[in-house]
């Protein structure tokens, strides 16, 4: 049954079998020991859900000129992604005595074989993210385009891990009357500086050295500098990727819409 609904003879069972291949390589690295390290550095953890956006087909198009390696490395890039707001998710439900996360997944991109392969993890496909995002929600943003990360973002979630939220602001000039759908308006700029003021900001293990400015860095100059993030994830992360998590003080209240 399986084989009917996976294009590209990639059968859902193959993407069951790399993901587990991906996970228990993740989970062997050292990366995987720093980013439990890093999240249980805070002891007050309140999540209930976690809404991952953008993280794309796993059976990505090819482009002319791909051949069967680079599909495959594409596809094991989106799997690692997975992997690891996966692992997050796990962490996350230790830290609060095994609580039951809720998982959500948003990508207009999503084709029949991910929708079955991410209903098989027991994560829910949904088509507006933000309406699922609450003060206790873990957003994961792989590279979504960053107005979808601000909408997620203005619902004060408890954690974000994407794109550097400062460099979002560095990059996009606030216009009082924007013309394009990338333009950034005022409200979202103050949604932006409004969560920045209030959430302490922590580098995804591997990428501390990445500098969160405007200038980045070549990817050939990334290579050199994390070679072994590189070769495990399979370009999956690279840049200034950071988590926001909210400063010490009394977490916010709760809120359970659906
Ligand atoms: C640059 S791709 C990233 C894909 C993959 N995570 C990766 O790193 O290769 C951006 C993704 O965001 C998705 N996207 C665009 N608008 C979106 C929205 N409103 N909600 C969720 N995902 C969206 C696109 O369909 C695409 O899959």
């Amino acid at each position: 049954m399986d084989q009917r609904i996976a294009p590209k003879q990639v059968p859902l069972s193959t993407l069951l079998g790399e993901l587990a291949v991906f996970k228990e390589e993740w989970l062997k690295s050292p990366f995987s020991n720093q980013l439990r390290g890093l999240l249980l550095v805070r002891s007050v953890w309140n999540i209930d859900r976690a809404v991952v956006v953008g993280l794309g087909n796993m059976t990505p198009l090819l482009d002319y000129d791909d051949d069967e390696n680079e599909y495959r490395r594409r596809r094991k890039q989106r799997l690692t992604q997975l992997t690891i707001f996966l692992d997050i998710v796990d962490i996350l439900s230790t830290a609060q005595g095994g609580r039951q996360i809720k998982i959500y997944a948003s990508d207009p991109a999503f084709e029949r074989i991910d929708k079955a392969f991410l209903k098989k993890l027991g994560i829910k496909v949904v088509k507006e993210a933000e309406e699922h995002v609450t003060s206790s929600t873990f957003v994961y943003s792989p590279f979504c385009p960053w107005y979808v990360g601000v909408a997620a973002i203005r619902h004060s979630p408890q954690l974000y891990l994407g794109v550097s939220i400062q460099l979002i602001m560095d990059l996009h000039e606030p216009r009082q009357e924007p013309q394009y759908g990338f333009d950034m308006t005022e409200e979202q700029a103050a949604t932006t500086e409004k969560f920045l003021q209030t959430r302490v900001m922590q580098s995804f293990p591997g990428l501390e050295h990445y500098p969160d400015s405007e200038e980045g860095m070549q990817w050939a100059e990334f290579k050199k500098l994390a070679p072994e993030l590189v070769a495990l994830t399979s370009q999956a992360l690279w840049g200034a990727f950071s988590f926001y998590w909210p400063k010490s003080g009394p977490l916010p209240p709760v809120t359970t819409e659906d």
